[in-house]
């Protein structure tokens, strides 16, 4: 058969499609890149807001006139708006065949199998966490893969479903996870990015409490990541400020491969609103985080998540997080505007602020992000940057790209030794608005 898969969500779900994807094609299916080719339709699918939701119902909506076409179109729904939603969606959207929730979706094979055997229709949303080692599958590589270190999240932040889509937090083992990685560097890897809600939970059981000082099992994972010979860069996603202690700061200085660079979620500035969304740490104690990084690390560079509007931010609050954001100097940031999403804690209390507003408070973060990236940026042309080549342009067919281990994009002309993968010096001459340009040292 031949399949299509389209992901909508964070890096997680794409792992997870991934993963999904691989498990097809090595039972003999090809993926193909257009719904008008495929017998099987598979949609990964995100709660996290309303509007991830509204559009995959959309997409998946209009391939009803597909279905008509072609009866024997398979379509099947996974992920969390799957888990979320389950039976719901086979009613609300009658040519749906299957609906598999997140800890299911190792399942797609099988029942796309038995659909196609004896058509008929069915949602499961049971939880079965034991099998995420199953999900180790991955696709064609190059020289940059994800693995997944943990699943589902304890932390309840307020606003957040995720927490209840995914189920309770789980750490893969040591063992499974460094044989993983040791496949793919000996297959070509280059860089791994692993991938939790809260990484730096990693080895924790799902106590929500902080490890003490001197005690950190993702540290360790790190450090026997960073021992592979073969493998260059190390990144991780996204860790939860307080988990920073003493031991994994020393590890991240340490570790030769780990990036300099870190997702860190702020989400607001001001202590009320952090509150309400039940974050555990306050401006001045993430604050104090990053100056302790930062004195670790001096190159570091920080991103962040930020919502805007959540329920009672008044204007003051807003201002808190802007200047927070400046005084912290982010590198990149992604700002949401804040949905009420049905279940997680915050849906009770009013959304006070309006859309307006929100976009509003959206754009000032991002005006002043923007100026911020430019002035970063200038302030690195003249200096020399260790790139990891990534292979040609998107933009300009006779540039290659590559990116810091600060997270910044690199432009450059190639020569005739240049390989994907491979790490070279690069004298950065001049800055734009989002990259850098360079040559080649
Ligand atoms: N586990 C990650 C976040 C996963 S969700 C972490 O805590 O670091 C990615 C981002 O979506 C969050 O950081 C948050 O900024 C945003 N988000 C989550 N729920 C939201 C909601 N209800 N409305 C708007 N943004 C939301
Ligand atoms: Fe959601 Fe908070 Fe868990 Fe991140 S840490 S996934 S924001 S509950
Ligand atoms: Fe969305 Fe689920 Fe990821 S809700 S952000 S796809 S964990």
């Amino acid at each position: 058969m031949k399949f299509f898969i389209k992901t909508y969500g964070c890096q997680m779900n794409e792992r997870d499609s991934e993963a999904v994807g691989a498990t097809f094609i090595k039972a003999g299916h090809l993926p193909v890149d257009k719904e008008d080719d495929a017998d099987v339709l598979l949609f990964n699918t995100c709660s996290v807001r309303d509007a991830a939701e509204r559009k995959a119902k959309g997409k998946i909506g209009y391939m009803r006139k597909l279905k008509q076409r072609k009866p024997e179109l398979i379509i099947g729904v996974m992920g969390c708006m799957a888990q979320r939603l389950g039976d719901e969606l086979l009613a609300e959207l009658p040519h749906l065949d299957f609906v598999l929730g997140t800890g299911q979706i190792h399942r797609a094979l099988e029942t796309v199998t038995d659909i196609a055997a004896e058509r008929k229709r069915f949602a499961n949303v049971t939880v079965a966490p034991e099998e995420i080692d199953m999900l180790g599958e991955h696709g064609q590589n190059s020289w940059s893969a994800q693995i997944a270190i943990t699943r589902g999240c304890n932390r309840f932040c307020s606003y957040c479903i995720v927490p209840y889509v995914r189920g309770r937090e789980v750490s893969r083992s040591k063992d499974s996870i460094l044989a993983e990685a040791g496949a793919l560097v000996a297959s070509g890897v280059k860089e791994i990015l692993l991938l939790g809600q809260n990484v730096a939970a990693y080895g924790l059981n799902g106590d929500i409490r902080p490890p003490a000082d001197g005690f950190s099992p993702f540290a360790e994972l790190l450090e026997e990541l960073n021992a592979i010979p073969g493998l260059e860069r190390i990144r991780y996603t996204s860790p939860y400020v307080s988990y920073f202690n003493d031991r994994l700061i020393a590890a991240l200085a340490s570790c030769s491969k780990v990036c300099h660079n870190i997702h860190l979620p702020l989400q607001s500035g001001s202590d009320r609103i952090l509150a309400a969304m039940n974050r555990q740490y306050t401006a001045q104690s993430y604050l104090e985080k990053v100056a302790e990084l930062r004195a670790a690390i001096p190159d570091l560079t920080f991103s962040t998540d930020v919502i805007v509007g959540f329920p009672g931010e008044e204007e003051s609050d807003f201002e808190l997080t802007r200047n927070l954001m400046n005084e912290v100097g982010f590198e990149q940031a992604y700002i949401f505007k804040y949905s009420p999403r049905p279940g997680a804690k915050s849906a009770t209390l009013a959304d006070t602020v309006s859309e307006e507003e929100k976009l509003r408070r959206n754009n000032i973060l991002l005006d002043d992000l923007q100026l911020r990236i430019g002035k970063k940026l200038a302030s690195l042309v003249g200096s020399t940057q260790e790139v990891l080549c990534e292979g040609v342009s998107s933009r300009n067919e006779s540039r290659w790209t590559g990116r810091t281990g600060t997270n910044f994009v690199v432009h450059f002309e190639p020569d005739a030794s240049v390989r994907t993968g491979s790490l070279r010096q690069v004298k950065i001459t001049r800055s734009g608005k989002v990259s850098l340009f360079g040559e080649l040292c």
